[in-house]
C-alpha cells in the first residue's frame, strides 16, 4: 500500500470492514482480498460500461493472485436494479456452483453495488463481498453502510436489507473515466456531509471543491475520506437507520419527488436531485426562520458555481403545482400516517429531523419556488 492510500474503519463489531481510498487500488485489489477468502473462488459483478475501463486490471489482479474468478456483465443503468434482472442475476451467480465460502465482488457504481450487495445477502442464506465502487457517488456514499436492493414497480430500493462488505476499494484513478455530469451528482452527497454535520467541511469545500471535481489527487482523497469517515461514524452508532442515520437523508425527500416526477430517468440523476433537494430544505428552513437567508444563499451559491442544478427550471419543472410535489413526497418512505418528516437544517453543519413538517407552510412555499 503506498502513502497515496488511506484506510479507514467501520467500526461494526464482528461485522466491522475497512475501506481504503486512493489511487489505482484495483490493480493491486487481489491483496486486500485475499486475507478475507474462506474459499479461492470470486464472482465479479460489473455493468458493461464499466467493466470496459475497470475489468482488465481487476482480473489480472486476481489471476496474479491465483484466485478462481467468474465474472457477470449486467447492463448499465437504473433499470438493471429490477426483479427480473436480479433473478437472472442470482440464477448466473448460482450456476457457477457458488458456497457459503464464494466471495462476490461488486465492481461498478451505486447501481452494481446495491444489486451485488442483495445478491449477497440472500444467495446461500448469505455470502462475503466486496465493494468496488468507481463512481464518486458509490464512493462517498452507497457503497458505505450496508444498504443493499433492488426497485419494484411500486418504487425504488423497496425491497432490500441491510448486509455489510467485507471491505471497500474506493479507487479514485478509475473516476478519470466518469462523465462530467456523474461526476458532479456524487459531488452533491460530499456537500452534503458538510451541511449536515461540519461547517468547516463545507468551507473547505467552497475553497476546494473545483480541485476536488478537477481530480487533484490530494483534494479528491480527503473529499472522499471525509465523507466516507462521516457516513461510517454515522452508521458506527445506528445501523438501522432508528436515529442519527435518518440526518444522511437530507434533501432526499424533496429530491425524491424531483426525481418520482422525471420517472427516474437521465432527466435528473439522483444527486443532481439530493442537491436540488438540499436548496429546496434551506430555503424552506429559512421560510420557517431556522436558518438565515443568507445561509440558504450561500448553499445554492456554492452548488451553482459547481454547475449543479439549483433551480426547478433548470430541469424543465418550473411552474410544477405544488400539489404535484407534495403528493409525491408523501410517497416517500419518510413519510409516517399521512405526515411528512423532512430533514432540515437548523445551521451549515447541523441538521434535525422535523417529524410532522407544517404540511400549510410547505404547500405555499412549493408554490412559490421556480
Ligand atoms: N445503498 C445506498 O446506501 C445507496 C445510497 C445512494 C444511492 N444508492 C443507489 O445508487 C444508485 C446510483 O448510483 P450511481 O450514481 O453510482 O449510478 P450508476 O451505478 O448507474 O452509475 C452511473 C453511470 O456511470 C457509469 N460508470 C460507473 N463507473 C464508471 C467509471 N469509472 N467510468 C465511466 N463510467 C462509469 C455506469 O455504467 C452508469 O452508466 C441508485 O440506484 C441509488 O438508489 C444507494
Amino acid at each position: 500500500m503506498t502513502d497515496e492510500v488511506e484506510r479507514l474503519r467501520v467500526e461494526l463489531g464482528e461485522r466491522s470492514y475497512d475501506i481504503l481510498v486512493g489511487p489505482r487500488l484495483i490493480e493491486s485489489a487481489a491483496r486486500e482480498i485475499e486475507p478475507l477468502l474462506r474459499r479461492r473462488q470470486v464472482v465479479v459483478v460489473s455493468d458493461e460500461t464499466v467493466a470496459r475501463h475497470c475489468l482488465p486490471a481487476l482480473r489480472g489482479s486476481l489471476s496474479g493472485a491465483g484466485i478462481a474468478h467468474h465474472t457477470v456483465l449486467l447492463p448499465p443503468g437504473e433499470e438493471t436494479k429490477d426483479l427480473d434482472h436480479f433473478g437472472r442475476l442470482a440464477e448466473e451467480i448460482l450456476a457457477f456452483g457458488i458456497e457459503r465460502g464464494t466471495m462476490l465482488v461488486a465492481l461498478g457504481g451505486g447501481v452494481v453495488g446495491d444489486v451485488t450487495g442483495f445478491a449477497a445477502a440472500t444467495l446461500l442464506r448469505g455470502i462475503d463481498f466486496v465493494q468496488i465502487p468507481t463512481t464518486l457517488l458509490a464512493q462517498v456514499d452507497s457503497s458505505v453502510g450496508g444498504k443493499t436492493g433492488i426497485n419494484t414497480r411500486i418504487g425504488k430500493n423497496l425491497i432490500g436489507a441491510f448486509y455489510q462488505p467485507r471491505l471497500v476499494l474506493a479507487d479514485t484513478t478509475v473516476l478519470t473515466n466518469l462523465p462530467r455530469r456523474e461526476l458532479l451528482a456524487g459531488y452533491a452527497e460530499i456537500v452534503k456531509y458538510g451541511l449536515i454535520r461540519d461547517e468547516r467541511f463545507f468551507t473547505w469545500l467552497e475553497a476546494e471543491g473545483d480541485a476536488v471535481c478537477e481530480l487533484a489527487p490530494a483534494p479528491l482523497r480527503r473529499a472522499v475520506m471525509t465523507s466516507c469517515a462521516m457516513k461510517a461514524g454515522i452508521v458506527a452508532s445506528d445501523e438501522r437507520e432508528e436515529g442519527d442515520r435518518a440526518l444522511l437523508n437530507f434533501g432526499h425527500t424533496f429530491g425524491h419527488a424531483l426525481e418520482t416526477e422525471t420517472g427516474f430517468s437521465s432527466q435528473l440523476l439522483h444527486g443532481e436531485a439530493v442537491g436540488l433537494g438540499m436548496v429546496l430544505a434551506f430555503d424552506f428552513a429559512a421560510r420557517l426562520d431556522l436558518v438565515t437567508v443568507e445561509e440558504a444563499h450561500r448553499v445554492r451559491r456554492h452548488l451553482d458555481k459547481m454547475g449543479l442544478p439549483t433551480r426547478l427550471s433548470t430541469i424543465g419543472l418550473g411552474g410544477i403545482p405544488a400539489d404535484r410535489i407534495l403528493a409525491h413526497m408523501g410517497k416517500d418512505k419518510k413519510v409516517r400516517n399521512g405526515r411528512i418528516g423532512l430533514i432540515l437544517p437548523l445551521r451549515i453543519g447541523e441538521a434535525f429531523v422535523m417529524k410532522d413538517a407544517p404540511l400549510d407552510n410547505l404547500r405555499d412555499f412549493l408554490s412559490g419556488v421556480a
